[in-house]
């Protein structure tokens, strides 16, 4: 009997027919199956010290995301302190294998360097000045090689629609979001601007609230053209809930980035070392149902948004080794395409085949 509450059950259930049992003769990339770039989050030093890795991140993807390298603070650990040397190796890196390189992330609370939430504390006319001089710095030096940025990322509290209360917002007010994409557009007109954050796909009212955000800026006319889902999600969040999420946010009229995405089994409650374990092991029928549940991702991303509104998916790491959640979490999962020994899982075949049914 199927017990339609078990998640893994109801994917398995009603989930497409997966052929992909016999892995295809094909050897194109998954970049090579869109006409959107697929990309993966990178470190990489960890990526040019293994072959494999390397040869993967360069047949698979056409996009790369800075995992952490281009934070700020990785880029200005302390004052008058510029730390280009990872950043300009991953912009090489990106211009040598032709691929889009996207800026990962201007403002953010848990990115600003201590010494930065300090002073923004005490001095707001220096927390503004900052704010611009920063932004500026960054874009222009990478103008026309970095595609688009995470102008701000997490700008909503975990939970609900209210702004999160960071330093930014204690020192400026809201408009520090007004004032940070400004500041970013003046330095590269060209690049693609995003908001972005998490659990837009599951909860409703932080989604309204991001929207209302969205639109007050669109009001204002503040220059920001897209939204970006990071997507960390789980098993057991409804597809159907997804996709109305999604077609909320591309009512907009916005440019939809599937930014960071993983999908696991267990729980985190978004804090740090916060995860809840109830899988031990990842079994046949579990593998079966995530394939199935990312094949689904690429329809409900063509469903919701129209064609020149697809910026791309991006995964945050592309293997069960690398993935962040295990260190971040707390806890075992197996949240990626490839797995720990980087071989492809069901879940790359299943995401394949959700680009092969509905390229177009
Ligand atoms: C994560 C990195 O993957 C980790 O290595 C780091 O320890 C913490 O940050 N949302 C984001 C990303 O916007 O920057 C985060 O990246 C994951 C959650």
């Amino acid at each position: 009997m199927v017990k339609t509450t078990n998640p893994i059950l109801f994917v398995l259930f009603f989930g497409l027919g997966l052929t992909h049992c016999t892995q295809t003769k094909d050897s194109r990339g998954l970049k090579e199956l869109s006409d959107y770039p697929i990309g993966t989050a990178i470190n990489l030093k960890s990526t040019l010290s293994d072959s494999k890795k390397l040869s993967l991140t360069v047949k698979e993807f056409s996009s790369l995301t800075a995992e952490n390298n281009m934070k700020m603070f990785r880029i200005l650990p302390s004052e008058n302190e510029y730390n280009w040397d990872a950043t300009d190796a991953v912009v090489a890196f990106a211009a040598e294998n032709k691929m889009r390189l996207f800026g990962h992330a201007l403002v953010w609370h848990s990115g600003t360097p201590k010494w930065v939430n300090d002073r923004i504390a005490i001095d707001s006319l220096w927390a503004q000045n900052f704010l611009n001089e920063y932004i500026n710095t960054v874009v222009s030096k990478y103008q026309g090689k970095v595609a688009g940025w995470d102008v701000v990322n997490e700008p909503m509290e975990t939970k609900g629609g209210k702004l999160r209360s960071t330093a930014w917002l204690n020192a400026l007010g809201p408009d520090y979001i007004d004032q940070a994409f400004h500041a970013a557009h003046k330095a590269d007109p060209n690049a693609t601007l995003f908001l972005n954050d998490f659990n837009l796909e599951r909860d409703p009212l932080k989604l309204e609230g991001f929207l209302d955000l969205v639109e007050q800026l669109q009001k204002n006319n503040v220059p920001i053209s897209g939204i970006g889902f990071q997507m960390h999600y789980r098993m057991d969040i409804p597809d159907s809930l997804i996709l109305k999420s999604l077609e909320k946010a591309a009512n907009t009229g916005l440019k939809i980035h599937l930014s960071e995405v993983d999908l696991i089994f267990n729980t985190h409650d978004d804090s740090q070392a916060g995860g809840v374990q109830s899988y031990e092991n990842f079994t046949p029928e579990m593998a079966q149902a995530q394939a199935a549940k990312y094949k689904n991702l690429v329809a409900l991303y063509h469903k919701a948004v129209p064609k020149e509104q697809r910026y791309g998916i991006t995964f945050w790491g592309f293997n069960d080794r690398d993935t962040w959640i295990k260190p971040f979490f707390k806890i075992k999962d197996w949240p990626t395409l490839f797995d720990e020994q980087l071989n492809p899982k069901e879940a790359y075949w299943g995401f394949r085949e959700g680009l092969e049914e509905n390229f177009n």
